[in-house]
């Protein structure tokens, strides 16, 4: 299992643990972590599952993929480096202790 520590705009945070496989968006929907809207249900064609990966954690994570990087540009808040699209984010056993920033909008 792996457990994430998901941290919104107000600096809360909620951790969260998931199955290898599971995307980080969808395990934030099944918590009810109101941050991640992700209106069209993992499908890559919303923008509004727009996360931070902390710093200690992009290269675990990785960078996102060609389409994934332009669907970034219409994030509603700042795309920054470590900017994701939390559905396209599967969760892996060495995500274990992942920690994900929440932007203030969606
Ligand atoms: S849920 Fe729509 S892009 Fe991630």
């Amino acid at each position: 299992m792996t457990t994430v520590t998901f941290i919104n705009a107000d600096g809360e945070e909620r951790k969260a643990t998931g199955k290898p496989g599971l995307s980080v968006m969808q395990l934030a929907v099944d918590e009810g972590i109101d941050s991640i809207v992700a209106e069209c249900g993992g499908g890559c064609a919303c923008a509004t599952c727009h996360c931070y990966v902390d710093e200690r954690w992009t290269d675990v994570v990785g960078p996102p993929n060609e389409f994934e990087d332009e669907m970034l540009d219409g994030t509603a808040c700042e795309r920054r480096e470590n900017s994701r699209l939390s559905c396209q984010i599967s969760l892996t056993e060495e995500m274990d202790g992942l920690i994900v920033h929440l932007p203030e909008e969606q």
